[in-house]
């Protein structure tokens, strides 16, 4: 799917807000973002392949070295808006297989086309009545792979920023623990920083491998860096 040159890639995943900036700053660090933004050949990929984000390359990416993703599979996608991760799930797991996603934000509402086969919730994964609604969606199915890009809204400063990711990444993992299949795979967004490494050790307590990646579409200067759980042991 990528036919760009990773280190062609300059990308923001959404632009940082200044903190106590003076608005004039704020409107400038906004349009050096967009300029970014519209310059990014992957956005430019993902526009002409009609993908609604170019975070589909780094899902695409690590399927081509992992495999992760195989035609029958249930899939469960947190932090799925715009869709582009649950588009390239729904690529390889239809027709027999299904994905579910998640996110704050609306997703899109067609079933069908390139959307066939993704069912969507939205709200707040911390909040416990959302878990139990997605738990719900499933009906008792076990998931084979789980998918977690969500991250927080940056705002620049490490102390707040890291912390919030984390528990994004935590709460991924506790529900993987509900939700998966003996021998299932979790895929997870950290960013590199306080509690990382704890976390990784965590999820080696109960899956039989885990490694990290760091897809190419993926902004070098990102923080971001994906930990791939592999055989969950029930
Ligand atoms: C990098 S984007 C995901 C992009 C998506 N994987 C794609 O391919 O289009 C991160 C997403 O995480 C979502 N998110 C952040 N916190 C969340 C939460 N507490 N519950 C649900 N979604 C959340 C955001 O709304 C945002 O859409």
């Amino acid at each position: 799917m990528a036919k760009i040159r990773a280190r062609d890639a300059v990308f923001c995943l959404r632009p940082f807000c200044v903190v106590f900036a003076h608005p004039v700053s704020h409107t400038k660090s906004s349009a050096r973002w967009l300029a970014r933004h519209h310059a990014d050949p992957y956005v430019r990929e993902a526009r002409a392949q009609g993908l609604p984000s170019r975070s589909a390359f780094k899902l695409e990416e690590i399927q081509q070295h992992d495999r992760i993703l195989r035609p029958g599979m249930t899939v469960v996608d947190l932090g799925a808006a715009p869709g582009g991760w649950s588009q390239v799930a729904a690529t390889h797991v239809v027709p027999n297989g299904r994905v579910f996603a998640l996110d704050i934000l609306p997703m899109p509402k067609a079933t069908e086309g390139p959307f066939r086969g993704v069912e969507c919730i939205q709200g707040d994964f911390r909040e416990p009545s959302v878990s139990e609604q997605l738990l719900t969606k499933l009906g008792g199915r076990c998931v084979d792979l789980l998918l977690s890009d969500m991250a927080p809204n940056l705002c620049g400063i490490p102390a707040v920023d890291q912390p919030r990711s984390m528990q994004l990444a935590e709460l991924a993992d506790e529900f993987a623990q509900q939700v998966l299949n003996r021998g299932a795979s979790l895929l997870v967004k950290v960013f590199q920083g306080e509690g990382c490494d704890a976390f990784l050790g965590q999820l080696k307590h109960h899956f039989g491998t885990v490694t990290v990646r760091k897809p190419k579409s993926s902004r070098p200067e990102s923080r971001e860096v994906y930990l791939l759980a592999k055989r969950f042991l029930l």
